[in-house]
């Protein structure tokens, strides 16, 4: 569960996991869900290494979590988004590579033009029917494209690049509470710091929840809303 709107709740031990000391419990509450599900694609079953390239779609809560521990590998990242401004955020943050979506709609030849022809070694795909074909088209051979979200949809892909460039298709649901613990001895080494957008307080929680929902609607919405 990654949010409670109550004051005391009792939970069995298990259900808990202690967080860095140095995050506000603000930052904390961004890490059971978007944190996760970037730790699960890209370290978990990515295994990233140094001098890897990921391609990271957008600049939502998975793809800035995604940016963060694909730096913290010394990865190098090719960042998409619709928004200049954003890309540039994303640059002060690490990204090596950037692409606006909407000028560069074949962003998947801009993907190879960068890595020279070779692809990139892990898509963080969060698009669906709109992306998915070209984040498959971005990987190299025998690249992984770790499937998270569905933004746009669901629609038909075309299964042959997959099978002729030996491409893993994997979908990541969250992850483990093993896999939050490993993140999180991570997150206190690196003395990551999570990128909010706004928290609210208790009292004003009806309006968060609104606020929360037209905040994803917007086209400017950087970060992660609590
Ligand atoms: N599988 C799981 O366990 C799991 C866990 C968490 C989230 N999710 C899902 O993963 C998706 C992303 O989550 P999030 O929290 O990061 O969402 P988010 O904060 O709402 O961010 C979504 C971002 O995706 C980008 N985007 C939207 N349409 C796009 C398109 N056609 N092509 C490329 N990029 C596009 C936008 O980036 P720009 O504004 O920069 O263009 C947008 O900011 C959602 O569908 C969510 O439900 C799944």
């Amino acid at each position: 569960m990654t949010a409670l709107l109550a004051e005391y709740v009792v939970l069995p031990e298990r259900a808990v996991i202690p967080f860095p000391a140095h995050l506000s419990y603000e930052e904390a509450a961004t890490l059971p869900d978007a944190a996760v599900t970037a730790w699960h694609a890209l370290v978990e079953f990515g295994r990233i290494r140094a001098g890897q390239t990921v391609l990271l779609l957008g600049t939502g809560g998975v793809c800035l979590f995604a940016l963060q521990f694909a730096k913290l590998h010394s990865a190098t990242v090719i960042q998409t988004s619709s928004s200049d401004e954003k890309l540039q955020q994303a640059r002060a943050m690490g990204a090596d590579h950037l692409i606006n979506y909407n000028n560069t709609p074949d962003w998947d030849e801009e993907v190879m033009r960068i890595t020279g022809g070779g692809g990139v070694d892990i898509v963080v795909e969060v698009g669906g029917a709109q992306t998915l074909e070209r984040s498959i088209r971005s990987a190299r051979f025998g690249g992984l494209v770790a499937l998270i979200g569905l933004i746009s949809g669901f629609g038909k892909i075309d299964p042959l690049p997959l099978m002729t460039r030996s491409i893993r298709l994997l979908g990541i649901h969250v992850g483990s509470a093993d896999m939050f613990r490993a993140m999180n001895r991570a997150i206190a080494a690196t003395a990551l710091h999570p990128v909010n957008a706004r928290a609210f307080t208790f009292e004003h929680a009806t309006y968060a929840y609104a606020y929360a929902y037209n905040f994803q609607q917007s086209p400017s919405h950087f970060g992660i809303c609590l």
